[in-house]
């Protein structure tokens, strides 16, 4: 690709802030402590990073462009210049990797895949072109699910180098009639929080897939090709597929399983670690609650009796707004809803939280149930540890 290259070993990697907690240096695999969630938009510096290879490096932004070809009439070169010509939308998301809360589910059985606590997620205002803006260009109209030569499948293909594609370039594929349809806001996305994209997020190009695995919102883009049959790249078809408990290393096959899309309900608690000690009775207890496909968060219950009671925490978007849990033009329905609870803590408590979704989807309480070899989709119900400061220990801080 003229103008981006993808270096084959790390010596040209981007600096990044130092409260990451880095869960793989080569390929860089970090994410931020919890509290830096608490805020609706995620600060860039504190959004998680995750990679398969070395970042790849813009050498001249002037010859960049992204090829567009495949199944279509009209194949096409479309210029950074061109594409930030295409009307500009701005769409919140929430971007979540599939392998959130591995670490969790590695404790109730070995898994395989890089730990990550509850922060392999993150909400930032995309800014770039419709996807299905680009493919009317090809001659793909809005709304379809073929092209006129027989494709079905969207695949966007990067040019940084993967081990797991032994040296190749990472890839995916979304269906047709999800890239074509203008209110699946899926992008070719520019700008994240009104910045010009920064090098671990994707520059100078990246796709955006909102309600879906962020393993599909394809990064340094440099080819899209109209395809018949979905990626066959190892990312769609021997990874990031959800397994039942009973499939292991001896028995996995994976052409049974579908490649991941959709995210179900989830939600985390940020203002806590696993393990904490409150320094006052009423504690407060917040963090994020998101569904995939644009489905809404009906509710977020809080337990500190180990689920035995429960009570509904408020949940908001945009501060002083109340949330609607609805999918209209005016609500951030891609987006994460945080939540928040003050509550009475016991001297001893397990502190639970578990969402509900638009569609009454909840989160399964124990993580045995969904346990996956890959480590994938843990949402199970988030719990923490606490006990309260005794006097002594209050003293001992003052
Ligand atoms: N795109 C490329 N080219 N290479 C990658 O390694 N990782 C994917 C996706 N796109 C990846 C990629 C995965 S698994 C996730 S979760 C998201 O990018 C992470 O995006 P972020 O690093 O901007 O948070």
């Amino acid at each position: 690709m003229p103008g981006l290259r993808g270096p084959s070993d790390y010596s040209e990697e981007p600096p990044r802030h130092p409260s990451l907690k880095v869960n793989s240096k080569e390929p860089f695999n970090a994410e931020p402590h919890r509290a830096a969630l608490l805020s609706y938009i995620t600060p860039i510096d504190f959004f998680y990073k995750r990679n398969h290879g070395p970042i790849p490096v813009v050498d001249d932004i002037e010859r960049y462009n992204v090829s567009i070809g495949g199944l279509v009439e009209k194949p096409l070169e479309i210029s950074m210049f061109e594409i930030r010509r295409l009307p500009k939308y701005n769409v919140v998301a929430t971007l979540q990797c599939a392998g959130n809360r591995r670490t969790e589910m590695s404790k109730a059985r070995t898994v395989k895949g890089v730990g990550w606590d509850v922060s392999a997620i993150g909400n930032a205002i995309w800014g770039g072109a419709k996807l299905a803006d680009v493919l009317e260009l090809v001659g793909i109209s809005k709304h379809s699910s073929f092209s006129a030569l027989g494709g079905k499948h969207v695949e966007f293909v990067s040019i940084d180098k993967c081990k797991e594609e032994n040296g190749g370039p990472y890839k995916a594929s979304i269906s047709l009639r999800q890239a074509a349809n203008p209110e699946a806001d899926v992008l070719l996305a520019y700008e994240m929080n009104g910045e010009i994209l920064n090098r671990d997020h994707g520059y100078p190009l990246r796709v955006i897939v909102p309600g879906v695995i962020g393993a599909r919102s394809v990064k340094w883009l440099d080819h899209i090709n109209i395809i018949e049959e979905e990626c066959q790249g190892f990312f769609m078809q021997k990874d990031y597929k959800m397994f039942p408990p009973s499939v292991n290393w001896d028995n996995i096959n994976w052409m049974t399983r579908k490649a991941q899309m959709d995210f179900p309900v989830q939600c985390a608690i940020c203002s806590l670690e696993d393990v904490d000690v409150v320094n006052q009775v009423k504690a407060t207890i917040a963090g994020y609650a998101v569904s995939g496909g644009g489905r809404g968060i009906e509710r977020v219950d809080i337990s500190v009796d180990g689920g035995k009671t429960w009570l509904e925490a408020e949940r908001y978007q945009r501060r002083n707004t109340p949330y609607q849990s609805t999918d209209d033009m005016n609500n951030d329905k891609w987006a994460w809803v945080l939540f928040k609870a003050t509550v009475d803590t016991p001297e001893n408590a397990v502190i639970i939280a578990k969402a509900v979704d638009a569609a009454a989807n909840v989160q399964p309480e124990k993580v045995d149930a969904i346990w996956n070899l890959r480590g994938i989709l843990n949402t199970s119900w988030h719990k923490v540890q606490v006990r309260r400061a005794s006097p002594a220990m209050k003293n001992s801080n003052l």
